[in-house]
Protein backbone atom coordinates (compact mmCIF):
# COMPACT_ATOMS: atom_id res chain seq x y z
CA UNK A 1 0.00 0.00 0.00
CA UNK A 2 1.82 3.27 -0.72
CA UNK A 3 1.57 5.67 2.03
CA UNK A 4 0.71 9.28 2.08
CA UNK A 5 4.62 10.21 2.51
CA UNK A 6 5.43 8.23 -0.86
CA UNK A 7 2.48 9.41 -2.96
CA UNK A 8 3.87 13.23 -1.74
CA UNK A 9 7.56 11.34 -2.74
CA UNK A 10 6.42 10.48 -5.98
CA UNK A 11 5.76 13.65 -6.90
CA UNK A 12 8.97 15.17 -5.81
CA UNK A 13 10.63 12.74 -7.23
CA UNK A 14 13.55 14.06 -9.78
CA UNK A 15 14.20 16.97 -7.01
CA UNK A 16 14.64 14.44 -4.04
CA UNK A 17 16.75 12.32 -6.69
CA UNK A 18 19.22 16.11 -7.24
CA UNK A 19 18.48 16.01 -3.34
CA UNK A 20 20.42 13.09 -2.19
CA UNK A 21 22.95 13.68 -5.50
CA UNK A 22 23.96 16.75 -3.31
CA UNK A 23 24.35 15.12 -0.19
CA UNK A 24 26.31 12.16 -1.56
CA UNK A 25 28.88 14.93 -3.10
CA UNK A 26 29.02 17.57 0.52
CA UNK A 27 30.16 14.37 2.16
CA UNK A 28 32.87 13.06 0.11
CA UNK A 29 36.47 12.69 1.32
CA UNK A 30 39.57 11.52 0.67
CA UNK A 31 39.63 9.53 3.63
CA UNK A 32 38.55 5.73 3.14
CA UNK A 33 37.63 5.30 6.50
CA UNK A 34 35.45 8.36 6.92
CA UNK A 35 33.65 7.22 2.75
CA UNK A 36 33.41 3.75 4.67
CA UNK A 37 31.61 4.82 8.01
CA UNK A 38 29.37 7.22 5.46
CA UNK A 39 27.98 4.83 2.90
CA UNK A 40 27.22 2.47 5.83
CA UNK A 41 25.29 5.03 7.15
CA UNK A 42 23.16 6.39 3.61
CA UNK A 43 22.54 2.56 2.70
CA UNK A 44 19.47 3.17 4.72
CA UNK A 45 18.28 6.58 4.33
CA UNK A 46 15.08 7.12 6.69
CA UNK A 47 11.58 8.91 5.86
CA UNK A 48 13.10 12.09 4.65
CA UNK A 49 10.35 14.90 5.86
CA UNK A 50 12.21 17.42 6.49
CA UNK A 51 13.67 17.73 3.01
CA UNK A 52 10.28 17.09 1.82
CA UNK A 53 8.79 19.64 3.70
CA UNK A 54 11.19 22.55 1.92
CA UNK A 55 10.67 21.29 -1.50
CA UNK A 56 6.78 21.19 -0.71
CA UNK A 57 6.82 24.66 0.69
CA UNK A 58 8.98 25.81 -2.54
CA UNK A 59 6.25 24.43 -4.64
CA UNK A 60 3.48 25.88 -2.65
CA UNK A 61 4.67 29.46 -3.20
CA UNK A 62 6.34 29.51 -6.22
CA UNK A 63 4.65 26.24 -8.16
CA UNK A 64 8.04 24.82 -8.77
CA UNK A 65 11.21 23.83 -7.00
CA UNK A 66 14.62 25.65 -7.49
CA UNK A 67 18.01 24.62 -7.83
CA UNK A 68 18.19 26.83 -4.41
CA UNK A 69 15.43 25.23 -2.68
CA UNK A 70 16.92 21.35 -3.48
CA UNK A 71 20.40 22.49 -1.96
CA UNK A 72 18.50 24.30 1.64
CA UNK A 73 17.03 20.65 1.73
CA UNK A 74 20.24 18.93 1.57
CA UNK A 75 21.46 21.25 4.13
CA UNK A 76 18.51 20.50 6.48
CA UNK A 77 18.85 16.77 6.15
CA UNK A 78 22.31 17.04 6.85
CA UNK A 79 22.07 18.64 10.30
CA UNK A 80 19.27 15.93 10.57
CA UNK A 81 20.97 13.26 10.22
CA UNK A 82 23.99 15.33 12.33
CA UNK A 83 21.03 15.60 15.32
CA UNK A 84 20.96 11.73 15.14
CA UNK A 85 24.17 10.58 15.12
CA UNK A 86 24.92 12.56 18.11
CA UNK A 87 21.83 11.68 19.42
CA UNK A 88 22.80 8.22 19.54
CA UNK A 89 26.11 8.60 21.05
CA UNK A 90 24.05 10.80 23.92
CA UNK A 91 21.15 7.68 24.20
CA UNK A 92 24.00 4.89 23.99
CA UNK A 93 21.45 3.42 21.32
CA UNK A 94 22.75 0.55 18.80
CA UNK A 95 20.17 0.98 15.82
CA UNK A 96 18.67 2.98 14.05
CA UNK A 97 16.61 2.65 10.60
CA UNK A 98 17.26 -1.04 11.14
CA UNK A 99 20.81 -0.64 11.23
CA UNK A 100 23.42 -1.04 14.07
CA UNK A 101 24.42 2.65 14.64
CA UNK A 102 27.69 4.65 13.82
CA UNK A 103 28.46 4.27 17.66
CA UNK A 104 27.80 0.29 17.43
CA UNK A 105 29.55 -0.36 14.52
CA UNK A 106 32.48 2.15 15.24
CA UNK A 107 32.72 3.66 18.53
CA UNK A 108 31.15 7.13 19.98
CA UNK A 109 34.65 8.45 19.12
CA UNK A 110 34.01 8.20 15.23
CA UNK A 111 30.40 9.04 15.92
CA UNK A 112 30.81 12.50 17.28
CA UNK A 113 33.47 12.99 14.62
CA UNK A 114 31.05 11.75 11.68
CA UNK A 115 28.35 14.06 13.72
CA UNK A 116 30.53 17.14 13.59
CA UNK A 117 31.23 16.72 9.78
CA UNK A 118 27.73 16.03 8.92
CA UNK A 119 26.89 19.53 10.69
CA UNK A 120 30.01 21.52 9.32
CA UNK A 121 28.49 19.83 5.37
CA UNK A 122 25.17 21.27 6.21
CA UNK A 123 26.12 24.58 6.34
CA UNK A 124 28.22 24.58 3.63
CA UNK A 125 25.82 23.15 1.56
CA UNK A 126 23.48 25.87 2.81
CA UNK A 127 26.08 28.61 2.10
CA UNK A 128 25.87 27.36 -1.19
CA UNK A 129 22.66 28.59 -1.77
CA UNK A 130 23.98 32.44 -1.30
CA UNK A 131 21.47 33.41 0.86
CA UNK A 132 21.85 34.50 3.89
CA UNK A 133 18.65 34.09 5.44
CA UNK A 134 18.93 30.19 4.76
CA UNK A 135 22.34 30.32 6.48
CA UNK A 136 20.89 32.57 8.99
CA UNK A 137 17.95 29.88 9.82
CA UNK A 138 20.42 26.72 9.34
CA UNK A 139 22.48 27.94 11.90
CA UNK A 140 20.07 29.49 14.65
CA UNK A 141 18.34 25.82 14.30
CA UNK A 142 22.18 24.68 15.47
CA UNK A 143 21.25 26.56 18.78
CA UNK A 144 18.00 25.87 19.31
CA UNK A 145 18.27 21.64 18.88
CA UNK A 146 21.17 21.78 21.42
CA UNK A 147 19.06 23.80 23.89
CA UNK A 148 15.97 21.64 23.62
CA UNK A 149 18.52 18.30 24.17
CA UNK A 150 19.84 20.51 27.11
CA UNK A 151 16.30 21.20 28.52
CA UNK A 152 15.38 17.51 28.20
CA UNK A 153 18.55 16.48 30.61
CA UNK A 154 17.59 19.14 32.47
CA UNK A 155 13.92 18.51 33.09
CA UNK A 156 14.68 14.40 33.47
CA UNK A 157 17.55 15.53 36.17
CA UNK A 158 15.25 17.65 37.94
CA UNK A 159 12.39 16.14 38.14
CA UNK A 160 10.34 18.64 35.58
CA UNK A 161 7.21 16.76 35.48
CA UNK A 162 4.62 19.23 33.99
CA UNK A 163 3.19 19.48 30.36
CA UNK A 164 4.81 23.17 29.67
CA UNK A 165 8.22 21.74 29.76
CA UNK A 166 7.93 18.95 27.79
CA UNK A 167 6.23 20.81 25.24
CA UNK A 168 9.15 23.16 25.31
CA UNK A 169 11.26 20.70 24.64
CA UNK A 170 9.25 19.12 21.49
CA UNK A 171 8.89 22.69 20.62
CA UNK A 172 12.81 22.96 20.42
CA UNK A 173 14.47 19.98 19.94
CA UNK A 174 11.93 18.78 17.00
CA UNK A 175 9.53 21.36 15.81
CA UNK A 176 12.12 24.10 14.91
CA UNK A 177 13.55 21.92 12.52
CA UNK A 178 10.36 21.74 10.88
CA UNK A 179 9.54 24.81 10.75
CA UNK A 180 12.77 25.90 9.78
CA UNK A 181 12.13 23.38 6.64
CA UNK A 182 9.38 25.40 5.39
CA UNK A 183 11.11 29.03 6.17
CA UNK A 184 13.81 28.09 3.71
CA UNK A 185 11.86 26.51 0.97
CA UNK A 186 10.05 30.12 1.10
CA UNK A 187 13.10 31.56 1.25
CA UNK A 188 14.45 29.87 -1.50
CA UNK A 189 11.51 30.86 -3.89
CA UNK A 190 12.13 34.51 -2.49
CA UNK A 191 9.06 34.97 -0.17
CA UNK A 192 9.70 37.91 2.13
CA UNK A 193 10.02 36.93 5.71
CA UNK A 194 6.79 38.77 6.56
CA UNK A 195 4.41 37.28 4.37
CA UNK A 196 1.24 36.72 5.99
CA UNK A 197 0.83 33.11 4.33
CA UNK A 198 4.56 32.10 5.64
CA UNK A 199 3.39 32.87 9.12
CA UNK A 200 0.60 30.42 8.59
CA UNK A 201 3.15 27.97 7.42
CA UNK A 202 5.14 28.49 10.09
CA UNK A 203 1.87 27.35 12.71
CA UNK A 204 0.91 24.64 10.50
CA UNK A 205 4.08 23.25 10.91
CA UNK A 206 4.68 24.05 14.22
CA UNK A 207 2.00 21.92 15.25
CA UNK A 208 3.24 19.58 12.68
CA UNK A 209 6.28 19.04 14.49
CA UNK A 210 5.04 18.98 17.74
CA UNK A 211 2.83 15.87 16.40
CA UNK A 212 5.63 14.54 15.22
CA UNK A 213 7.58 14.09 18.20
CA UNK A 214 4.42 13.19 20.30
CA UNK A 215 4.19 10.60 18.03
CA UNK A 216 7.70 8.99 18.06
CA UNK A 217 7.46 9.12 21.84
CA UNK A 218 4.86 7.37 21.86
CA UNK A 219 6.61 4.67 19.86
CA UNK A 220 9.05 4.38 23.21
CA UNK A 221 6.09 2.46 25.00
CA UNK A 222 5.42 -0.32 22.60
CA UNK A 223 7.59 -3.13 21.19
CA UNK A 224 9.94 -2.49 18.05
CA UNK A 225 7.78 -3.26 15.45
CA UNK A 226 8.75 -1.36 12.07
CA UNK A 227 10.24 1.59 13.42
CA UNK A 228 14.07 0.27 12.94
CA UNK A 229 15.22 1.59 16.68
CA UNK A 230 15.12 1.00 19.99
CA UNK A 231 12.64 0.99 22.07
CA UNK A 232 12.10 1.64 25.73
CA UNK A 233 15.02 3.97 25.48
CA UNK A 234 13.18 7.64 27.11
CA UNK A 235 12.57 6.23 30.00
CA UNK A 236 16.05 4.49 31.06
CA UNK A 237 17.61 7.90 29.94
CA UNK A 238 14.64 9.24 32.85
CA UNK A 239 13.10 10.94 30.01
CA UNK A 240 9.36 11.21 30.62
CA UNK A 241 7.10 12.01 27.79
CA UNK A 242 3.40 12.68 27.25
CA UNK A 243 1.83 9.70 27.88
CA UNK A 244 3.26 8.65 31.15
CA UNK A 245 3.38 12.82 32.12
CA UNK A 246 -0.04 12.66 31.69
CA UNK A 247 -0.98 9.57 34.08
CA UNK A 248 1.82 11.01 36.79
CA UNK A 249 0.02 14.51 36.90
CA UNK A 250 -3.17 14.22 36.17
CA UNK A 251 -4.73 10.94 35.94
CA UNK A 252 -6.65 9.33 39.00
CA UNK A 253 -5.34 5.95 38.52
CA UNK A 254 -5.03 4.54 42.00
CA UNK A 255 -0.97 3.47 41.71
CA UNK A 256 -0.32 7.26 40.88
CA UNK A 257 1.58 7.98 43.86
CA UNK A 258 3.51 5.20 44.21
CA UNK A 259 4.71 5.08 40.57
CA UNK A 260 5.34 8.73 40.88
CA UNK A 261 8.19 7.50 43.64
CA UNK A 262 9.36 5.21 41.46
CA UNK A 263 10.10 7.47 38.42
CA UNK A 264 11.32 9.92 40.48
CA UNK A 265 14.25 7.33 40.82
CA UNK A 266 17.90 8.13 39.46
CA UNK A 267 18.53 4.86 37.61
CA UNK A 268 15.23 2.92 36.69
CA UNK A 269 15.40 -1.02 36.51
CA UNK A 270 14.19 -2.89 33.17
CA UNK A 271 11.02 -4.57 35.42
CA UNK A 272 10.40 -0.64 37.18
CA UNK A 273 10.38 0.57 33.20
CA UNK A 274 7.86 -2.42 32.17
CA UNK A 275 5.85 -0.70 35.48
CA UNK A 276 6.22 2.59 34.23
CA UNK A 277 4.93 1.67 30.61
CA UNK A 278 1.87 -0.92 31.86
CA UNK A 279 0.90 2.36 34.29
CA UNK A 280 1.22 4.71 31.46
CA UNK A 281 -1.14 2.47 29.05
CA UNK A 282 -3.44 1.65 32.38
CA UNK A 283 -4.34 5.29 33.04
CA UNK A 284 -4.99 6.22 29.59
CA UNK A 285 -1.81 8.29 28.45
CA UNK A 286 -1.68 6.73 24.88
CA UNK A 287 -5.25 8.01 24.63
CA UNK A 288 -4.51 11.04 25.90
CA UNK A 289 -1.37 11.70 23.43
CA UNK A 290 -3.35 10.70 20.65
CA UNK A 291 -6.20 13.63 21.64
CA UNK A 292 -3.75 16.05 21.82
CA UNK A 293 -1.89 14.96 18.43
CA UNK A 294 -5.43 14.84 17.04
CA UNK A 295 -6.39 18.76 18.90
CA UNK A 296 -3.15 20.16 17.34
CA UNK A 297 -4.00 18.50 13.99
CA UNK A 298 -7.37 20.40 14.00
CA UNK A 299 -5.80 23.49 14.87
CA UNK A 300 -3.39 23.45 12.11
CA UNK A 301 -5.60 22.13 9.36
CA UNK A 302 -7.97 25.49 10.18
CA UNK A 303 -5.18 27.74 9.81
CA UNK A 304 -3.45 25.76 6.81
CA UNK A 305 -6.79 25.91 4.97
CA UNK A 306 -7.36 29.22 5.61
CA UNK A 307 -4.25 30.57 4.19
CA UNK A 308 -3.30 27.84 1.43
CA UNK A 309 -6.39 25.85 -0.43
CA UNK A 310 -3.82 24.16 -3.68
CA UNK A 311 -2.97 20.90 -4.10
CA UNK A 312 0.20 21.61 -1.90
CA UNK A 313 -2.07 22.66 1.15
CA UNK A 314 -3.89 18.83 0.97
CA UNK A 315 -0.15 17.59 0.53
CA UNK A 316 1.16 19.10 3.55
CA UNK A 317 -2.49 18.02 5.75
CA UNK A 318 -2.08 14.48 4.04
CA UNK A 319 1.59 14.57 5.74
CA UNK A 320 0.28 15.91 8.94
CA UNK A 321 -2.46 12.56 9.03
CA UNK A 322 0.65 10.32 8.05
CA UNK A 323 2.46 11.62 10.88
CA UNK A 324 0.09 10.44 13.36
CA UNK A 325 -0.80 7.59 12.05
CA UNK A 326 2.28 6.03 10.60
CA UNK A 327 4.27 2.77 12.27
CA UNK A 328 7.54 3.98 11.35
C1 LIG B 1 13.83 10.88 14.32
O1 LIG B 1 13.35 11.49 13.17
C2 LIG B 1 14.19 11.91 15.32
C3 LIG B 1 13.07 12.58 15.96
C4 LIG B 1 12.87 13.87 15.90
C5 LIG B 1 12.14 11.81 16.74
P1 LIG B 1 12.82 10.67 11.92
O2 LIG B 1 11.86 9.62 12.37
O3 LIG B 1 12.31 11.64 10.91
O4 LIG B 1 14.11 9.97 11.39
P2 LIG B 1 14.46 9.37 9.96
O5 LIG B 1 15.36 10.39 9.31
O6 LIG B 1 13.22 9.11 9.19
O7 LIG B 1 15.22 8.11 10.28
C1 LIG C 1 14.75 13.33 19.03
O1 LIG C 1 14.58 12.68 20.15
C2 LIG C 1 16.21 13.51 18.74
C3 LIG C 1 16.60 14.74 18.10
C4 LIG C 1 15.88 15.81 17.91
C5 LIG C 1 17.98 14.73 17.64
P1 LIG C 1 14.65 11.11 20.36
O2 LIG C 1 15.82 10.77 21.25
O3 LIG C 1 13.30 10.66 20.78
O4 LIG C 1 14.97 10.53 18.92
P2 LIG C 1 15.07 9.00 18.59
O5 LIG C 1 13.84 8.36 19.15
O6 LIG C 1 16.34 8.50 19.21
O7 LIG C 1 15.09 8.98 17.09
MG1 LIG D 1 17.33 9.08 20.89
MG1 LIG E 1 12.39 8.88 20.32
Amino acid sequence: MTTPLEAIRQRIRPELERLNQHIASSLASDNELMNRVIDGYLASKGKQIRPVLVLLSARLFAGAVTERAVRAAAAVEMLHNATLIHDDVVDDSDKRRGHPTINSVWDNHIAVLMGDFFTSSALKEAISTCDLRIVSALASLGCELSVGEMDQIYNARFHQLNEESYFTVIARKTASLFVACVEMGAYAVGVSDDDPRLAALREFTRRLGLCFQIKDDIFDYFDEGRIGKPTGNDLREGKVTLPLLHALTASDHPRREEMAAIASKEDLGADEISDLIAFAKEAGGIEYAYATMNRLRDEAVDILNDAHAGAEGKALISLLDFIITRDN
